[in-house]
């Protein structure tokens, strides 16, 4: 059943502390919880109903006497607490639960020997019966009991007030967290885990212990981690005063994990994949990962933590706030403009190739919804990237300094307390109150009521008699499931206007004034145009600058005005955009028609003169010219399209691919030999760029060696594989021949495989690098089958899983889409099996056929058929019901 926005109502009962002891056990862990609560007075007086999951109740006291219960479904419920109608009283309640059966990785579990938690969203109520809803917030006390030898880490969130030995080899540790919080910021874990630690002064003088604890022999991975956390501290100290609060922040990694990590208040618990990294085992990708995950769940200590949400449909107040915060942070951390732009086109092409289709798809949804049934599911593209696009339309439209004065702000109003995204904007608008946020706020706001990506078309005219450019502006936005009609967005809109040479021309606007870059439009109405004077020949448009809006541009572009921003703008993103334009054009019109593709040349002359230019350009940075070298993904291109043929898309892009590297094969053994040596490994923009280029440069140079027989370009790439001293280069060069379909590769992949065998995050790489290659002559999924045959494979962890089921079905739709649909077999197979062990992960997969009613035959219908045999599941969890019934509902 459904849960809706409007039916919200502030809790019965609060609770003010909570009181917990633990006797771990993975087969038994006894749970005592000691509360202490009392009845809300802005409520009619009602039963108290507490929050349960796969709890044993062992007792339930109310003040220390026996009381009264009943269970009903998943609820403890106290109808008549006697004697205690007005004031505060204690409830204790007695359970007890399973770890080492919890598969779903929610509440407590045990993952290789130790417990961790997983709370959030509605995680705690499979610990102990709670008011398990975030906007009843308590401070806590914890004591954890366990046997010493096997568990001799204990760790909760707050402080560690006291520890000692018991009896029978066990011993205990008692913390307290100082802060209020929800029951979703609850953790603890045990186990044998060993830290990196360092001490730090904050600049009032009170010193910080960092500790990121990982299982023995992972120590020597844990430097860039505690590196990207140091400068989490400094860094939301200085761009948004908001210091650290505690006297100990706590990491700890998890190789079982749902999600990325996790913010718990002081003691944040992580996936390996996002804490672990040497040179030898980690990517660039790795590197840049950690740090933004870690910067991320840092700053939720304040954007989540001390201001959390009233309830999970404003779960963008802080996934949205935190997101936009981790890609200022990685912003700040980039010296140079260029990696600048990098990065902004990176968080851009994840928001293009995700959230877009998402929003286009069933399970669209306002980054705040109005109704959910499984809140996991809205763990969301579009609540943590579209939601982080929302606060920075803000930021644009009151400064950087404005909206740093905003959320300064939005701490005083707000901290201590669970609330709305409309508080978030109005504490944004009311320090900016000559803003125009300020002035547009109620307008502004329905980027967090409707729902679907705006397009906003525009059409330049070019008046030569009065020396005016005119550019008229309209927005309209498709519906989305329950929302047929939307109300127009305000929408800013970085523009700028370049001359046929491609130099910058100034704005002048009709009434003569010089308008100053960077200029922003900010639109409002379904349709406005702009005029802009003083003009000696028709402009080229470069609008919507730096991507400063989540919304799909649509102008009728010659190629000639494309080629002139590829080369000129100043505007890196709409540069790198420009070359995009240029090869959705080729590919679609090939796509969209009927012309037989086999042996076709899809890119013209003149593209790739640009993309050789780009190649060999002296001022450009490696990482842009690997971004503007890197074709549209086939998922991109799919939605540029209303019908789409999966194995027609892949056909054509992977003709543009080896167009491309037979083209620019001098240009790429060039690109090789100049940025193939990155000296001594460091992660940084710079060189990690030189990486990606040389990385790319190979696997073009296998591929137009499969062409022409050429044996060198392969065995520089064994010989790469082998010898390089970083798992960038190495993973790169391995894939390159796995690519290309090398004999080689099937060398390579055991020797890799052999070298990494006890190193699970690698091992993900190798598993995915081939249930993720291209298809040849369907072997794919054979190869796939084959994999989870493997003994290194297990579907329970979901890194796993991932690495090998997602990354076939949801990443390699040349594979995944299959004229004899065998791939959405597969598929309907791996839902059903992976949601008898864990229906979060379970309902991710099912989301990859989200777009099915866009395919052509006959895929479309063998993809329904899949859709409607797991449907036909009678026991189905509510994660993967809620995304099949939408997806089938028409
Ligand atoms: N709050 C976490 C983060 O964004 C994500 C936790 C999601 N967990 C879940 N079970 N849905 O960092
Ligand atoms: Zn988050």
């Amino acid at each position: 059943t459904a849960i809706h926005r409007a039916d919200y109502t502030a809790p019965a009962f609060w609770i003010d502390t909570v009181e917990l002891c633990f006797d771990l056990d993975p087969a038994k862990t006894r749970v005592l919880n000691k509360m202490r609560m009392r009845r809300n007075p802005d409520v009619p007086a009602q039963a108290l109903r507490l929050d349960g999951e796969e709890l044993n109740l062992a007792r339930v006291l109310v003040n220390g006497q026996g009381a009264s219960f009943k269970i009903e479904g998943n609820q403890l419920v106290l109808e008549s607490l006697p004697g205690v109608e007005d004031g505060a009283f204690d409830l204790e309640i007695f359970t007890t639960c399973a770890p080492a059966k919890n598969t779903k990785l929610m509440g407590l579990f045990v993952s290789n020997d130790t417990f961790f938690t997983q709370c959030e969203a509605e995680g705690f109520r499979r610990i102990t019966y709670f008011l398990d809803r975030p906007d009843v917030m308590a401070t806590y006390t914890v004591t954890l009991r366990a046997d010493k030898a096997k568990y001799p880490v204990l760790l909760s969130n707050g402080n560690l007030v006291d520890h000692g030995p018991l009896d029978d080899g066990r011993h205990f540790a008692k913390w307290e967290d100082p802060f209020r919080k929800p029951s979703y910021l609850f953790a603890l874990v045990a186990g044998q885990l060993v830290s990196r630690e360092q001490r730090i002064s904050a600049r009032n003088g009170k010193d910080h212990l960092l500790q990121v604890f990982v299982r023995p022999g992972d120590l020597d991975k844990t430097e860039h981690a505690m590196h990207s956390l140091m400068a989490s501290i400094a860094w939301d100290e200085a761009r948004f005063g908001l210091p650290l609060d505690l006297e100990r922040f706590m990491i700890v990694a998890t190789s079982d994990f749902n999600m990325g990590a996790m913010e718990n208040k002081g003691l944040n618990i992580f996936n390996t994949k996002y804490v672990l990294a040497n040179q030898a085992t980690a990517t660039d990708t790795d590197y840049a990962n950690i740090e933004s995950v870690v910067g991320h769940e840092y700053f939720h200590n304040w954007s989540g933590n001390r201001v959390t949400c009233r309830d999970w449909f404003q779960l963008s107040l802080k996934e949205g706030l935190t997101v936009f915060r981790d890609q200022e942070f990685s912003l700040d951390l980039c010296r140079d403009p260029s990696a600048k732009a990098v990065k902004r086109i990176e968080d851009v092409r994840v928001l293009r190739t995700a959230q877009f289709p998402e929003d286009a798809g069933p399970m669209a949804h306002p980054v705040r919804p109005d109704s959910y049934i499984e809140i996991n599911n809205f763990y969301t593209v579009t609540i943590y990237e579209k939601g982080a696009e929302v606060v920075r339309m803000m930021q644009t439209l009151v400064g950087r300094d404005g909206f740093a004065k905003g959320m300064t702000l939005y701490f005083e109003r707000f901290d201590g307390q669970a609330v709305t995204c409309d508080d978030f904007a109005q504490a944004i608008a009311d320090a900016n109150p000559q803003s125009e946020l300020a002035r547009l706020l109620p307008q502004f706001k329905r980027w967090y009521s409707q729902a679907g990506t705006p397009r906003v078309q525009a059409v330049g005219h070019y008046d030569a008699a009065s020396r005016s450019y005119s550019l008229t502006l309209s927005q309209t936005c498709a519906p989305t499931p329950g929302q047929a009609t939307k109300e127009p967005f305000v929408i800013p809109i970085g523009l700028g206007l370049l001359a046929q040479d491609g130099s910058a021309l100034p704005l002048q606007s009709a009434d003569g004034s010089t308008l100053s870059a960077p200029y922003t439009f900010v639109m409002t109405e379904a349709t406005q145009t702009l005029t802009f004077v003083n003009l000696d020949a028709e402009p080229v448009p470069s609008i919507l600058r730096g991507f400063s809006a989540p919304v799909v541009l649509v102008y009728d572009y010659t190629d000639a005005q494309l080629l002139t921003l590829l080369a000129f703008d100043t505007d890196a993103f709409n540069r790198w955009e420009a070359g995009q334009r240029l090869a959705v054009r080729s590919a679609i019109t090939l796509i969209a028609g009927d012309a037989d593709i086999s042996g076709v040349k899809p890119l013209n002359d003149a593209y790739i003169e640009a993309m050789r230019s780009v190649l060999r350009h002296p001022d450009l940075d490696a990482a842009f010219k690997e971004l503007v070298l890197t074709l549209p993904s086939e998922t991109y291109l799919a939605e540029q399209l209303n019908v789409v043929d999966p194995q027609r898309i892949h056909a054509v892009r992977e003709a543009m691919r080896s167009q491309l590297a037979q083209a620019l094969a001098n240009d790429w053994a060039w690109a090789y030999e100049t940025y193939g040596d990155t000296g001594a490994y460091r992660p940084d923009p710079l060189s990690s760029g030189r990486r990606a280029l040389t990385g790319m440069a190979l696997s073009q140079l296998c591929l137009a060696a499969q062409t022409s027989g050429d044996v060198v370009w392969p065995g520089k790439a064994y010989q790469r594989f082998k010898d390089a001293g970083n798992m960038t280069d190495r993973f790169n060069a391995l894939a390159a021949l796995v690519s290309s379909g090398h004999p080689l590769a099937a060398q390579a992949l055991p020797r890799f495989h052999a070298l990494f065998k006890d190193e699970a995050l690698v091992l993900d790489k190798w598993f995915a690098l081939q249930a993720g290659a291209t298809d040849r002559d369907g072997n794919i999924l054979p190869a796939v089958r084959q994999l989870m045959k493997h003994p290194d494979f297990s579907l329970r962890n979901p890194n796993r899983a991932r690495s090998v089921v997602f990354s076939y079905c949801s990443a390699n739709p040349g594979a995944f889409h299959r004229r004899d649909a065998a791939g959405y077999v597969f598929w309907s197979e791996r839902v059903i099996e992976l949601d008898g062990i864990n229906p979060q992960v379970a309902a991710r997969l099912a989301r990859a056929l989200d777009r099915w009613k866009n395919l052509a035959e006959p895929y479309r219908s063998a993809a329904r058929e899949a859709l409607v045999r797991v449907a036909a599941k009678t026991d189905l969890s509510n994660d993967v019901r809620e995304v099949v019934s939408r997806a089938l509902a028409d």
